[in-house]
């Protein structure tokens, strides 16, 4: 078959405004109701917030950019997009080798995350977590996380769910669903939003994610803030190069690019605004990490007025915004396998779960069996976690960007970003390009090195 006839025939995104759905669903996941919300109520507040929207704008914006701008170039998956691009001979395909690699290392926590998402669905519907007491929802986490067997069936739901998804395509899979899904998210939100802010102390919890405190931001704060923007932005692995192969040739890449941007923002925003007054009016601690969205939001739902309601709308909620998520991390392993190596899109989803069923079984049993199992003083789940946000995510930004920047150069980008002079953006590419050449790269190679405290 030639390479023509292969291109016409490649499912993609088929509206404008699935285009939009399909990529906010992939940035907004449980990165904003759930890491978000207890990075910030851990790091100090507004002044994590502060770098963090630093980072997005500098650094995640135009990584995002360029790499939804090489994927819809080239119309295929990362490693072949970077082939296809790059001088012949250099190995900036490695970056899509890492990126597949990346996705599993980040789907084997994140679907633990969201397995137990799933779980706490069913929990808050029968409400056995509904009590006031964060001792009695302390356990009930507790004796979820740590039974092997559910926690292993769990995640392999989620897989089987997310994978169903996956069979029926790109545009009748992926956008169709995350057209109906996104909306949705908006509505919940809100809705929890408007009960958040009606509570005694909401005026607490407002000032701790509004105020900045200086004091707490150390060099591996400000590693994990930028960590978290490559990783709410979904960059830095070929996510957004695979979506943007995906998109159409008429979609103004930037305008779309800042939509998304700013709609996860404030996705983010909105978690925090649901989370903190709510905590802060019932005396509970912001910064409980991890756990703080399944202890201590239950805890809190369950001193509400109508609390058992929105604690099932709470988990729905985040069950929506995490679903949009998986789909874009597994689309970056099934895409390469199914154009690199030619099988059905079937059989690459297949080979795609086994590999990851047998991965995340790691970080599924990270409370049980395998407890003591660790590496570098890490467990599965928290090194699979680190590894990518601190170190491949940013590490495939800098190649990004260097590539951009110093080999595919200013003409083709300038040619692509503006659809071939239909659009009018020349300054928007040049200080783009700059970024790209210059400042993106430097930075996050500074904010690595000083986040490991390697400087
Ligand atoms: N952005 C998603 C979130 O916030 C997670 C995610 C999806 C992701 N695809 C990714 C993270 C690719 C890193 C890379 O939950």
């Amino acid at each position: 078959m030639s390479q023509q006839s292969l291109s016409v025939k490649r499912d993609g995104f088929t509206s404008s405004f699935g285009v939009l759905a399909a990529t906010l669903g992939s940035a907004v996941g449980l990165g904003n109701i759930w890491k978000f919300p207890y990075m910030t109520g851990a790091n100090g507040g507004a002044g994590f917030l502060l770098v963090y929207l630093l980072a997005t704008l500098l650094i995640g914006l135009p990584v995002m950019i360029a790499e939804i701008t090489l994927g819809r170039q080239a119309k295929a998956n990362p490693i072949t997009t970077l082939q296809r691009l790059a001088p012949r001979g250099q190995p900036w395909w490695l970056i899509g080798a890492f990126g597949m690699l990346a996705a599993f290392l980040i789907m084997s926590f994140y679907s633990e995350v969201v397995a137990w998402v799933f779980a706490y669905i069913l929990k808050a519907i029968d409400g056995s977590i509904l009590s006031s007491d964060p001792q009695v929802t302390g356990a009930a986490f507790g004796a979820l996380i740590s039974d092997p067997r559910q926690s292993l069936l769990w995640q392999w739901g989620v897989l089987i769910f997310i994978g169903g998804i996956l069979l029926c395509g790109v545009s009748k899979g992926i956008e169709a669903v995350t057209k109906k899904l996104m909306p949705l998210l908006f509505l919940l939100l809100l809705m929890l939003c408007a009960v958040s802010l009606s509570l005694e102390k909401a005026s607490e919890g407002l000032a701790f994610l509004f105020q900045p405190d200086f004091s707490k931001i150390t060099g591996s704060v400000v590693l994990m803030a930028m960590g978290l923007a490559f990783f709410k932005l979904s960059i830095g692995m070929g996510t957004m190069m695979t979506y943007g192969s995906y998109f159409r040739d008429d979609q103004n890449i930037p305008a779309t690019t800042v939509r998304v941007m700013a709609a996860d923002l404030f996705v983010s925003m909105l978690a925090g605004i649901a989370i903190f007054p709510a905590v802060f009016t019932f005396g509970f601690e912001p910064a409980a990490g991890p756990s703080l969205v399944f202890i201590t939001i239950p805890a809190v739902f369950a001193q509400i007025p109508m609390g058992h309601l929105l604690m099932v709308v709470f988990f729905v909620l985040a069950a929506v915004a995490a679903t949009g998520a998986m789909l874009s991390l597994l689309e970056v392993p099934v895409a390469i396998i199914h154009e690199r190596f030619g099988l059905s899109r079937k059989k690459a989803t297949l080979i795609s779960l086994l590999i990851l069923a047998l991965m995340g079984s790691t970080c599924a049993l990270t409370n049980s069996t395998l407890a003591d199992f660790k590496l570098f003083g890490m467990t599965m789940f928290d090194l699979f976690d680190y590894l990518s946000s601190n170190i491949i995510l940013p590490a495939g930004g800098i190649f990004v960007a260097l590539f951009v920047g110093w080999v595919w150069g200013f003409d083709k980008l300038k040619l692509a970003l503006s659809n071939h002079g239909a659009l009018a953006n020349d300054r928007l590419v040049r200080v783009l390009f700059f970024l790209l050449r210059y400042v993106s790269p430097l930075l996050i190679l500074l904010v690595m090195l000083k986040g490991l405290g390697l400087f």
